[in-house]
């Protein structure tokens, strides 16, 4: 048949860029009191005084990027009303910086032009916190709001996150007020901060909780209304993306990406309504790419353990024990030509899997002579791990076309 015209047009969408992770909505939908707490924490900015520190934190998709962008806004529009303000943000994802140096340069280069940026590396960190402490006082601002998103990835090396905070109380910065808005979806991270850290980040902390099914419902509602065409959506099938991403997930994110894949599965199909069993499909189609990703990044020996309990399942003989899943694994990678690993790193290779999300276990007690032990079995499908594992171009990709 060969190539099709491409041809505009679309019984499904109205607008699909409105489902989009980079579309920016207006509003923050069912986030009422953490807004207020949010413009609560900033008020001294307003008011002239100095900023306090925030740190936000929730998992992924809970909102915490979109309310940072609104809430400032709103204050840098606010502002105008008030002689005595000049307030300026520097907003930085900090996704690609694994350190405070790196986080540092990034900040600096923010002042720059691409023609004076400096490089990753070759300055010592003073150095490059004096060129920072400098672009602020340049700035001639009353108030220096940073926003550093993500800042997890900087891990323990949290530095910065002192610097930054006690500019001004450590005289590195006079005239500028500077206040530091850190966000991150890693609990440990807010944990493992150092103690001097803690205490002068997180004047306040904004706790963003997961969404549930009502709220989800409403904030796909309002997407929907621009996102499709009028009657297209079935009753139940917004219900049952946000019931099943509340479930998941309670992420916002992970609930517009499912629309999102329904609606496209409609118009692949030429179907003229999005009706449950969209959404039921979108939300396999979605869940095996994630694991096929996942799969891929698995290292073999870890593919292995997983195809063996896989095994063991197909034949009825999970929930076991590790001593079966290992024996299994035995045969299983002498079938593969890999070599066989000892039954402790086996363990390990579970305990990996497990917090994967790919394996779960139970914990058996048969009293004091028998001890305790676990049983394992598979936490996601059987058919989702076999397709995935198909897709990996792995040894165990192999296996499993020799056993069906
Ligand atoms: N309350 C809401 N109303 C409308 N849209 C929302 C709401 N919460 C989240 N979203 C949408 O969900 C997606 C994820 O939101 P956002 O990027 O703010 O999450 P996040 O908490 O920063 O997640 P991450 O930790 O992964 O960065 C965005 O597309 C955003 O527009
Ligand atoms: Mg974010």
């Amino acid at each position: 048949m060969g190539l099709k015209n491409f041809t505009r047009d679309d019984s499904i969408f109205a607008n699909e860029a409105v489902l989009r992770d980079s579309y920016r909505p207006e509003r923050l939908v069912e986030r009422d009191k953490e807004l207020s707490e949010y413009q609560e924490a900033l008020r001294p900015v307003i008011n002239a005084a100095p900023p306090k520190n925030i740190f936000l934190y929730g998992q992924t998709g809970v909102g915490k990027t979109l309310a940072t962008r609104l809430v400032l806004k709103q204050l840098l529009n606010d502002q105008c009303r008030y002689d005595d303000l000049s307030i300026e943000v520097i907003n930085l994802n900090c996704k690609s910086a694994s350190s405070s140096y790196q986080v540092s340069v990034d900040l600096v280069n923010q002042f720059r032009n691409t023609c004076s940026k400096i490089p990753s590396t070759g300055y010592a960190g003073s150095q490059v916190y004096q060129m920072l402490w400098n672009h602020v006082d340049d700035l001639d601002a009353t108030h220096l709001l940073v926003v550093l998103d993500e800042i997890d990835s900087i891990g323990n090396d949290d530095d910065i996150l002192y610097e930054l905070p006690r500019a001004n109380d450590n005289e590195k910065i006079s005239d500028t007020l500077v206040g530091v808005i850190g966000i991150s979806n890693d609990f440990t991270f807010r944990d493992n901060l150092s103690a001097r850290v803690k205490d002068s980040l997180c004047d306040e902390e904004i706790h963003f909780p997961p969404y549930n099914a009502n709220q989800l419902r409403n904030i796909l509602e309002r997407r929907a209304e621009h996102a499709f065409r009028d009657g297209v959506l079935s009753s139940d099938s917004i219900p049952l993306c946000s019931a099943f991403s509340a479930q998941e997930s309670g992420s916002a994110r992970q609930a517009l990406k499912l629309l999102y894949k329904a609606g496209d599965l409609a118009r692949t199909r030429n179907d003229p309504e999005i009706a449950e069993d969209h959404v039921r499909n979108a939300r396999d189609t979605i869940e095996k790419g994630k694991i096929q990703e996942e799969l891929k990044s698995l290292p073999t020996q870890s593919q292995l353990t997983l195809f063996s309990l896989l095994q063991l399942e197909a034949e009825g003989r999970a929930p076991c024990k590790r001593s079966e899943i290992y024996q299994r694994y035995q045969t299983v990678a002498d079938q593969t030509n890999t070599d066989i690993v000892s039954d402790r790193t086996i363990h390990n290779r579970i305990g990996q899997l497990r917090l994967k999300g790919f394996i779960q276990h139970d914990e058996r007690n048969d009293g004091i002579h028998g001890g305790s032990y676990y049983l394992y079995r598979l936490d996601i499908r059987e058919e989702i791990i076999r397709s995935a594992l198909k897709k990996s171009e792995s040894r165990v990709s192999d296996l499993l076309y020799i056993s069906s």
